[in-house]
């Protein structure tokens, strides 16, 4: 699908890969509506951008949000970024991890994601097809789903519950052409590991065969808009890692 003149949903686009999603599916000509829990203060977003703030979880908050991107045109593209991170063993010095905490992390980034998803293909199903096309939906995973470390459990369970699901939204959309697909990024030089003290960054960067650096947020929106373009990119998982593969720590 090409980007120019459709409306897109990038939920978690005030910060990160999100926002470079919007400013890699902007350039391609699309109008942008973001929908996240923080926006940038008036002006000082990304240029031509709609921002709404939603919480993920809210289900009002979200269906408004989407409302307000189809009042633009044709709901054709949602990219969903909205995410958070935890750390946390199973158990340590004899306590088991929170509960509340696992189920917080599993609430935002796959409840919310799902929550979004749910929203938006109920409004793409509605579209004109365009070239065989009504929309696609692309969610953000994590090697983690795949490899997750130690302490990563809660944020790996989350981003295996988006890879699980990526497949069967496809199979449910299929007859509708609307496409779903899921991104794995590796690690990313977004404002979470760019803070890091310059050691720290260095070894994270050494693990990573090639390229051996942190991937830039505009490689991870580049892949967003590719996928977008490439009608036959459904029903799975993309890594983009420089193959990495992340050891127990
Ligand atoms: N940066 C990396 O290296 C990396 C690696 C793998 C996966 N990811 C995933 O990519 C996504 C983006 O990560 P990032 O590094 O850009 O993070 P980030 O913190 O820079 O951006 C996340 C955005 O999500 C928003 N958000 C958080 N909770 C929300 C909620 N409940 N409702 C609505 N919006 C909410 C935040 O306000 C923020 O704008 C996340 O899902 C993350 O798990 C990132």
């Amino acid at each position: 699908m090409n980007c120019a003149g459709k409306v897109a949903v990038v939920a978690g686009g005030s910060s990160g890969l999100g926002e470079a999603t919007v400013e890699a599916l902007t350039d391609a000509g699309a109008t942008v509506v973001v929908l996240d829990i923080s926006i940038p203060e008036q002006g000082a977003g990304y240029e031509g951008t709609h921002y709404r703030v939603a919480d993920v979880r809210d289900s009002d908050q979200v269906a408004a949000a989407i409302e307000y991107a189809a009042s633009l045109g044709d709901l054709r593209i949602v990219a969903s970024c909205a995410g958070v991170g935890s750390v946390g063993k199973i158990t340590r010095k004899g306590q088991p991890l929170d509960l509340n905490e696992f189920q917080r992390v599993i609430d935002i980034n796959l409840v919310g994601t799902f929550n979004v998803l749910r929203h938006a293909a109920t409004r793409m199903v509605e579209n004109e097809p365009i070239e065989d096309e009504r929309g696609v939906l692309i969610v953000t995973a994590s090697a983690a789903a795949f490899e997750g470390q130690i302490g990563q459990v809660a944020y790996a369970a989350s981003k295996g519950g988006i890879v699980g699901m990526t497949l069967p939204i496809a199979r449910d959309l299929a007859a509708s052409q609307v496409r779903c697909v899921a991104i794995a990024p590796g690690l990313f030089n977004t404002p979470l590991l760019g803070a890091l003290p310059l050691a720290a960054r260095t070894a994270l960067e050494e693990t990573i065969p090639n390229p051996s650096r942190l991937g830039r947020p505009s490689e991870f929106g580049q892949l967003m808009r590719q996928i977008v373009e490439n009608p036959m990119i459904n029903g799975e998982t993309l890594r983009i890692d420089g193959a990495l593969r992340m050891a127990p720590r």
